[in-house]
């Protein structure tokens, strides 16, 4: 497939990705029972694993989402905007941040260091993808969903230059 100028060829089928999301669902709904936590979904990337994650917590919860600078083109800048849209009071709160890739693990380092700072009583990570070969902060990631190695990937609400956010699947470039 063609998004742009660049050829993406399918590597993760949706049945597998809705399959993995349903089990790291099952996970957190055991270990926060009781617990009540503060979902944080990064957008945009995120919107779909939190969407399809989400439909599977069953256990008492909030969602919030929040966003950061994006990546431009396929390269982290590493020049990371300030949070933007955080509401909530997190003094105290168990938060579980979902996220779609932790590639560098540059954001997800900052994120995690706001969140404390904030007063989170515990955070954890829910990432869909991390790409290990790229890693430059290393993020504890309870809840991962696939490593992949180190291309450039869409889909699953994961985009090329804005596009290709839609697709069921994930896509690899070729
Ligand atoms: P990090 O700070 O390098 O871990 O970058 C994380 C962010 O980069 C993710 O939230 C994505 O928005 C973006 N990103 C990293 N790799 C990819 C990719 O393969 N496809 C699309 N976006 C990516």
């Amino acid at each position: 497939m063609i998004i742009r100028d660049k050829e993406f060829v399918k590597f993760i089928e949706s049945d597998k990705i809705i399959e993995r999301v349903s089990e790291i669902a099952k996970q957190i709904n055991q270990d926060y029972k009781d617990k009540a936590p503060l979902f944080i979904a990064i957008l945009n990337g995120s919107f779909m694993f939190a969407s399809d994650l989400m439909k599977e917590v069953d256990i008492p919860s909030e969602i919030s989402f929040v966003r950061v600078a994006s990546y431009d083109d396929m390269q982290s800048s590493g020049d990371i905007k300030k949070l933007i849209g955080l509401n909530d009071n997190i003094f105290n709160r168990e938060v579980i941040v979902i996220e779609d890739i932790v590639d560098s693990g540059l954001t997800m380092g900052k994120m995690m260091e706001e969140f404390i700072s904030l007063g989170a009583k515990n955070v954890s990570v829910a990432s869909l993808l991390t790409k290990p070969e790229n890693i430059k902060v290393d993020i504890p990631i309870k809840y991962l969903g696939f490593e992949i190695p180190n291309k450039f990937v869409v889909g699953y609400g994961l985009d090329y230059n804005g596009h290709g956010r839609n697709f069921k699947d994930i896509y690899q470039l070729k």
